[in-house]
């Protein structure tokens, strides 16, 4: 076996792929196209449920089933209105993995997806919750670091992963945020990790379906561009989220500062206020991906898309990442 293979065993067998490396669900994006593409490359493909209804994520897992007969997970937000009927789904179209995100599941949803077989995946910002969540139900988990696209928790990967992977040496734990390049991801396997996770990377590939004009927006970033959306007053939160910067990052820190103007003067009341700054990203990301407004939507992108220069084929990024894996790994 090689050394890469070897470092990969526990994600492999976890997985069911031949590579511990999973395509991070990507609302709007990670499809059934992109996602049977990443699991026949080798990889492990999650489908992003998103704000989708039941019917919609089983008729895309019906799609996936039909171009790839290897495995592949599905994603699910702990906050969607359906969240039941949805894991009912996952289960009844007997998908094995289902990773959940946009924050931390209750027991009862826990002992739900565990009670229907299924294997589950959680997302840990720190040791003490891993810790919580494997002992409730949870097989696997990721941490995921600030370079990350998308929502993102406050801390970088270089220092999660100093702090979380000693802690679960017998567990299956996932690294995710800027990863790039094989040798990146051979040091983090190194130092304990059963495999990773890649989000940006696979985002604009040829397989993927965002919009021309999102791909170009990738191509042309730096890895600076990639920055995150600013709170400008704690009374009124704003999720963070990593996207491209353009237009829509500008408006959105007047609109704060218009907010505010009005709450302090007594024009607006607290409540509408934070409507007011809630509903400014609402369907902002696919505005981006699928009409390719790339000034006024939501331009996702972790730090590493500095990194992603050119339309691959997924069999392309995965090529280049394993072999620069092994390659790193023999020296
Ligand atoms: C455009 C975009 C959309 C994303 N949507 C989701 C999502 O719906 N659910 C989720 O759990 N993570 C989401 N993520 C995070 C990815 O699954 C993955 O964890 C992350 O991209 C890994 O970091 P990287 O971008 O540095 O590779 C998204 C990321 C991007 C770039």
């Amino acid at each position: 076996m090689s050394k890469l293979a070897d470092l990969f065993k526990k994600g492999t067998d976890f997985l069911g792929t031949k590579y511990a490396v999973l395509g991070g669900a990507m609302t709007w994006i990670s499809d059934s196209d992109l996602v049977s593409a990443i699991s026949n490359s080798g990889c492990f493909g999650v489908l992003a449920c998103g704000a989708m209804l039941p019917k919609s994520l089983e008729n895309e897992i019906r799609l996936t089933k039909e171009k790839t007969n290897k495995p592949f997970g599905v994603n699910l937000m702990t906050m969607h209105p359906q969240l039941q009927d949805l894991i009912n789904i996952v289960a009844g179209c007997n998908v094995k993995h289902l990773v959940l995100a946009g924050g931390l599941p209750n027991k009862e949803i826990i002992e739900k997806v565990k009670l229907l077989g299924l294997k589950l995946v959680c997302f840990t910002p720190a040791v003490s919750i891993g810790q919580k969540l494997l002992k409730m139900g949870a097989d696997a988990l990721i941490i995921e670091g600030h370079e990350a696209g998308g929502h993102v928790g406050p801390t970088a990967l270089t220092v999660l992963a100093q702090e979380v992977l000693p802690a679960f040496k017998e567990d299956i734990v996932f690294v995710a945020g800027g990863i790039a390049t094989g040798s990146m991801m051979a040091n983090f396997l190194k130092m304990g990790a059963s495999g990773c996770q890649i989000g940006t990377l696979f985002a604009c590939v040829k397989e993927s379906n965002a919009h021309l004009n999102f791909k170009r927006t990738f191509f042309r970033a730096n890895s600076r561009d990639a920055v995150l959306s600013v709170q400008l007053d704690k009374r009124f939160p704003a999720i963070p989220v990593r996207a491209i910067k353009n237009k829509a990052s500008q408006d959105f820190m007047a609109l704060q500062k218009q907010v505010l103007t009005e709450f302090e003067t007594g024009s607006l009341d607290l409540k509408a206020g934070q409507l007011k700054i809630e509903r400014f990203w609402a369907g902002a990301l696919k505005q981006a991906v699928i009409y390719g407004d790339v000034e006024r939507g939501s331009v996702m992108a972790g730090q590493s898309v500095g990194l992603v220069k050119e339309e691959l084929s997924v069999n392309e990024v995965v090529n280049n990442i394993i072999t620069e894996a092994e390659q790193y790994l023999s020296l």
